[in-house]
C-alpha cells in the first residue's frame, strides 16, 4: 500500500528501540505496507561524523528516505533528547528530506521525566525537515520492554496497546495519503 522506512537511532547492538521497531515493522507489513528498516549504527562512523554527504552508504540511505511515503523514527532518549547518532544522519540528509511524508516518532527511555522528549526535541526537527504529517508518537519505558533468549519481545500491558494504536493510526494516515494522491492524479 505504502513504502515505509523504519529508522532506529540507537547505537546499541542490543537495542530495545530497534527490537521494538522490528515488531512494529511486521505489524505494518501485515497491513500491506512495504517496509525497509535502517539501523543508523550500521552506517560508517567516519561518514556520519565527517560530514561525508557523498559517501555511497549515506547516498543510499538518503535514497531510502526519498523513496518512502512514510518514515518511522525510533530513538532512545539520551540526555533528555534524541540520540546524537540519529542527529548525525538527519544532519546529512537534505534540509527537506521529509517533505510530503507521514512520520511516526517513537522513543524509549529510562525515566518518565523525559516522556515529552518526542514532542519538545524530536518533533521540531522532523517538522523543520518538511514532514507533511507527524502522527502521535509513543514513549516506552525501557523497563517495560524485555527480549527473551529466543529474541521474543514482550512489552508491558498499556504500552503494548498504545504502540499498536499509534502504529495503526500511522498506517491509516498512510492509507489516506495514498487515496488523496490517487484522487489528485
Ligand atoms: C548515554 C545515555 C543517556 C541516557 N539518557 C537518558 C535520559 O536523559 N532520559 C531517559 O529517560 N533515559 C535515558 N537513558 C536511558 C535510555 O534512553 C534507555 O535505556 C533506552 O531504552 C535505551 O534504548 P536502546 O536499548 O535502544 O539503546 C540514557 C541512556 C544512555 C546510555
Amino acid at each position: 500500500m505504502a513504502i515505509v522506512l523504519s529508522v532506529s537511532g540507537s547505537p546499541s547492538s542490543t537495542s530495545r528501540t530497534a527490537r521494538l521497531l522490528r515488531d512494529l515493522d511486521d505489524r505494518l507489513r501485515d497491513q500491506g505496507h512495504e517496509v525497509t528498516s535502517l539501523e543508523v549504527r550500521t552506517l560508517p562512523a567516519d561518514a556520519l561524523l565527517g560530514a561525508q554527504f557523498g559517501h555511497p552508504e549515506i547516498v543510499a540511505a538518503t535514497k531510502l528516505f526519498e523513496q518512502a511515503d512514510g518514515v518511522v523514527i525510533g530513538t532512545p532518549v539520551y540526555k533528555a533528547a534524541y540520540s546524537g547518532l540519529l542527529k548525525s544522519l538527519l544532519d546529512l540528509l537534505p534540509q527537506y528530506a521529509l517533505t510530503g511524508k507521514t512520520v511516526l516518532p517513537l522513543a524509549t527511555g529510562g525515566s518518565l521525566a523525559h516522556v515529552l522528549a518526542i514532542d519538545y526535541a524530536l518533533r521540531p526537527v522532523l517538522s523543520s525537515m518538511g514532514a507533511a504529517h507527524i502522527v502521535p508518537g509513543w514513549f516506552t519505558l525501557d523497563k517495560d520492554i524485555s527480549v527473551g533468549h529466543d529474541g521474543e519481545l514482550t512489552v508491558a500491558p498499556g504500552s503494548a496497546e498504545a504502540l499498536a494504536e499509534v502504529t495503526d493510526r500511522f498506517s491509516a494516515a498512510l492509507g489516506a495519503r495514498t487515496a488523496l494522491l490517487a484522487a489528485a492524479e
